[in-house]
């Protein structure tokens, strides 16, 4: 059966008090819309069309890459005049299912029963317990409880603010979220009023013009409130944020890797892991990153778009991104791999070394503060403490050639474009401008000089 999705976007939401959109906040790295969004494809609709409003330019724009629809809804007039914008542009065959902007972490097969409940012919509605139902829309049941489950059947849904005190007592709450035979939801959408305490049109009120028309409504529910949570304020978003990353931890030591602790772990992207992967806390992993066998993670490292091969020990406090790191290499602590670092295997990376867009061949090492930029380092190179390459003159970026075994002293300036041949020595304190031939020694510093005896100034006596 045909299956479209309409997500109400328009919403303001002040609560954020945000100049951005609601939607646009994001969770895990990912806008909420874009959670929404990414869900609702896995149900492969027919059709998607997102109800923008509140910020409508932004939020088209963040998502415009994609193929989807989006109306837009001005001004906002509530939920029903929200769906009312989609119906033209709506199928009227098969299932229209109503997802929430700001509720980012509902699970497909979720909306998968509450579409199969929905059977082309019922109304139905995702419900949820709530301990603290305060705010949401009532389910309200009939009293007679004529099913043979024994629970009455639904006979409207109740909005807090227009609700009785018995009604407020109602815990089973409506999540937001409803699929119906789109046909007949266009027809009760027509029939919508603003007569009630917020002066809106409510999308809750076409319950009520299903049961008129003796159409039935069914519910599906979820034991998992997490699903069904909405964003309305920046308290809210941190929650779900914690939850969410919950979800990312559970899943990771499901599959074996050793999180020290599962409420310090941040992805806001995805993580592959092999065996006997070990990370500590604090560290965040965005874009996508690969963690080998046996790779280890120090604390409070900032890791992404990297791949970490196996037996690799990232030390804490270390920042990669854009970078690759060999089999068994060490990298930090308080290192920073830039964009284009490629090391090999067993390389060591040390202390307050940076590495941009430069490749070191196995077994190189770089262990205290050194710059590497625009290099290509052999293996067994060993550069010294406080040793760079000079690789930017200005205006234009040059490379430096490193050849295998060299050996480079501390403090040395190696100004590119330079080649330093294989199992070359570059004396320490030296600025290398010219070409080094292989296997030479290469020194580019003033000479000592001596003066014996020499006496320091004094302080004339007071
Ligand atoms: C709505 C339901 C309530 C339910 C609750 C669940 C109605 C009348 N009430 O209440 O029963 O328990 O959600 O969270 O539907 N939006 C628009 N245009 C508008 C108004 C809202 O696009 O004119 C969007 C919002 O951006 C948001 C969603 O609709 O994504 C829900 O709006 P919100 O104001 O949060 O609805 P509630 O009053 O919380
Ligand atoms: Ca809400």
């Amino acid at each position: 059966m045909a299956l479209s999705v309409v997500i109400m976007a328009a919403g303001k939401g002040t609560r954020m008090r945000s100049a951005r959109p609601k939607v646009l906040h994001t969770l895990g790295g990912t806008p909420l819309l874009g959670h929404v969004l990414a869900t609702a494809e896995t149900l492969a609709p027919s059709r998607c069309i997102v109800v923008t409003g509140h910020g409508a330019e932004l939020v088209e724009a963040a998502f415009a890459a994609d193929e989807r629809l989006f109306v837009r809804q001005m001004p906002q007039l509530g939920t029903g005049h929200a769906v009312q914008q989609a119906v033209p542009v709506l199928p009227d065959d098969g299932v229209a299912l109503v997802l929430n902007g700001d509720v980012p972490l509902i699970r497909a097969a979720t909306l998968r029963a509450l579409v199969d409940a929905s059977a082309g012919k019922r109304l139905a509605l995702l419900t949820v317990e709530l301990a603290n139902p305060f705010g949401y829309g009532r389910i309200v049941r009939g009293s007679e409880a004529g099913d043979a489950d024994g629970i009455g059947a639904v006979q409207a849904i109740v909005e807090e603010k227009d609700a009785t005190p018995l009604q407020r007592q109602i815990t089973e709450v409506y999540t937001g979220i409803l699929a119906a035979p789109a046909a007949l939801l266009k027809g009760w959408l027509a029939r919508l009023t603003d007569r009630n305490a917020q002066g809106e049109f409510y999308l809750t009120d076409v319950v009520a013009h299903a049961v008129a028309d003796g159409v039935e409504v069914c519910t599906a529910s979820t034991a998992d409130e997490t699903e069904v949570l909405g964003v309305n304020s920046p308290a809210q978003l941190a929650d779900l944020e914690r939850r969410l990353q919950r979800r990312h931890a559970d899943a990771l030591m499901e599959s074996g890797v050793r999180l020290a602790d599962p409420s310090r772990f941040d992805l806001r992207g995805t993580l592959a892991c092999g065996m006997d992967v070990e990370i500590d806390v604090g560290c965040v992993f965005e874009g996508e990153v690969s963690l080998g066998d046996g790779a280890r993670v120090g604390a409070h490292c900032v890791i992404r778009d990297a791949q970490v091969a196996a037996g690799a020990v990232i030390h804490p406090f270390t920042h990669i991104e854009g970078a690759s790191v060999g089999a068994g290499a060490l990298v930090g602590p308080f290192a920073r791999l830039r964009p284009g670092a490629t090391l090999g295997r067993e390389v060591h990376i040390g202390n307050f070394v940076e590495v941009k867009n430069s490749t070191l061949a196995d077994g190189a090492k770089a262990n205290h503060l050194a710059y590497l930029g625009d290099a290509t380092v052999g293996e067994r190179v060993n550069v010294g403490a406080g040793s760079i390459t000079a690789n930017y003159d200005g205006a234009n970026k040059h490379r430096t050639t490193i050849g295998a075994d060299v050996h480079v002293g501390s403090n040395c300036v190696l100004v590119a474009p330079l080649t330093i041949g294989a199992g070359a020595t570059i004396g320490g304190g030296s600025t290398i401008t010219r070409t080094v031939a292989p296997g030479s020694l290469a020194i580019g510093r003033a000479r000592q000089v001596a003066f014996a005896n020499w006496e320091r100034p004094k302080k004339a006596p007071q």
